[in-house]
């Protein structure tokens, strides 16, 4: 059987060597677009990067009233007066950030039906925590006909504690707790940089909250919320696969537009891996490997744990790597499904439960595979890099998805890489 479909040829043997500009974080312009539903007015967002989820929470945003121009790196959104509180479109299904409507809605209207989300197939992921938390500020929360239904005559700040520090279920809370009545509290919330962004950005918009980047954060309820122009943070999740292309393929890389201090783990395990690493203040870094990078250990955890985005590219690491490494996954169990295309690949690795040992071998070996989510995918390109042939990797459009101008980039450094358009694919 055969489809038609695009795919990408990675020429092996690939040193990556120049410079590289980070364009903002994915995982945070897609919540600061939701949250520019909290204020009437045109609310500006820049630095966005050209990813389809953008225009997919464009429509997100269209669907409940607003208007959406999408203008090179900038958003416009202009939120009216009277909200729908039903974003059921189709677009919902497509993207798991879409979910973060739910919190301003209910903020807003005290009403939401909010379609349940699409997204990476990384393992389960339910939404208990994003409604018990939006019971604490008092409304009623349940899942009918394929979405999250919630309401409330009014919302009422209190003390939330999350059984695990979701990065979604706290921004969710705080977006709807930035406008109930008085004070409310989240313990073991989530203390990404893109929450820090989110926080950043809603206390600009007139919110109150308190303790952004801690596992507490207090949030002092206001009546209304205006419009701002904010500049979302460099991807620290393409930055970190920057690095780890520099240190698989030997190779030498600036990286620009990302915080280093958001990587500090992660460039902590390059430089146990071999890697001179070198950051330029809020900036940039610059990761040189001169040898085989060596075995390193990786424990996936919430931030300022290892990211579990990162996981593929830790077990790519690994797979090339002098000495044996443990890989564990404390947040997707699914995520290691990635590994059986590694093992297409030459790796020699294998799991049990949520650990995974990888021996390292010289050299991978060509062979088609296909990405199963955006983070999967990058890393196959990372490992084909490595491997003697043409790796064919099939389904790239979850790459398309994190990753702009993601080829040009990887030929502009030194390897070769073709997307081949119109193919047919063996199923
Ligand atoms: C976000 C990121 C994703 C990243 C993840 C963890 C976006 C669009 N996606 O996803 O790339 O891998 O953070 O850093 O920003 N959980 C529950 N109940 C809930 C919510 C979550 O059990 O109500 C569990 C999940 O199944 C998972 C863990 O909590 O095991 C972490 O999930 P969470 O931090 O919420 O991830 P997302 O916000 O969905």
């Amino acid at each position: 059987m055969t489809a038609m479909s695009e795919h990408f040829d990675v020429h092996g043997g690939a040193r990556l060597v120049g410079e590289v500009e980070v364009v903002g974080a994915k995982n945070s312009v897609l919540k600061l677009m939701a949250a520019a539903l909290l204020a009437e007015g045109t609310t500006t967002i820049t630095n966005c990067p050209q990813i389809l989820d953008v225009p997919l929470m464009a429509d997100v945003l269209r669907s409940v009233g607003c208007e959406v121009v999408l203008d090179g790196d900038t958003a416009k959104i202009t939120t009216p007066a009277e909200l729908s509180h039903r974003a059921d479109s189709p677009a919902m299904g497509k993207l798991r950030a879409s979910v973060c409507v739910l919190g301003p809605l209910v903020g807003r209207l005290k009403q939401a039906v909010v379609a349940l989300p699409g997204g990476d197939a990384i393992g389960s992921r339910p939404l208990d925590m994003h409604q018990n938390g939006l019971r604490a500020l008092g409304a009623t929360s349940t899942i009918e006909h394929g979405c999250v239904v919630a309401t409330a005559d009014h919302l009422k700040g209190a003390q939330i504690w999350l059984d695990f520090p979701s990065v979604g279920a706290t921004e969710n809370i705080l977006m709807a707790a930035v406008l109930a009545e008085g004070t409310t509290v989240i313990d073991n919330a989530a203390r990404e940089p893109e929450i820090v962004d989110i926080c950043v950005m809603l206390n600009q918009m007139g919110a109150k909250i308190e303790g952004a980047g801690t596992s507490t954060l207090t949030v002092h309820g206001v009546t209304e919320l205006h419009p701002t122009e904010h500049r979302v943070i460099g991807d620290r999740i393409v930055g970190a696969t920057w690095a780890f292309a520099a240190a698989m393929t030997r190779g030498d890389l600036t990286v620009k537009g990302v915080n280093p201090h958001h990587l500090d783990l992660v460039l902590e395990k390059l430089r146990m891996a071999g890697a001179e690493i070198t950051t330029f203040g809020e900036s940039g870094f610059r990761v040189v490997q001169h040898d085989r990078p060596k075995a390193v250990d990786f424990v996936t955890l919430p931030y300022p744990g290892f990211a579990t985005d990162l996981q593929p590219f830790a077990v790519a690491l690994s797979a090339v790597s002098e000495g044996t490494s443990m890989i564990t996954e404390n947040v997707y169990e699914a995520r290691f499904r990635f590994i059986e295309e590694m093992v297409r690949l030459g790796a020699d690795a294998r799991t049990d439960g949520h650990h995974a040992v990888v021996r390292g071998v010289e050299r991978l070996s060509s062979a088609p595979v296909w990405a199963s989510d955006i983070r999967a995918g990058a890393g196959l390109v990372l490992a084909g890099l490595c491997a003697d042939g043409v790796t064919e990797i099939w389904d790239v459009f979850h790459i398309d998805r994190g990753y702009p101008y993601f080829v040009e980039n990887l030929n502009r450094l030194g390897a070769r890489v073709e997307r081949v358009v119109g193919a047919a694919e063996r199923c």
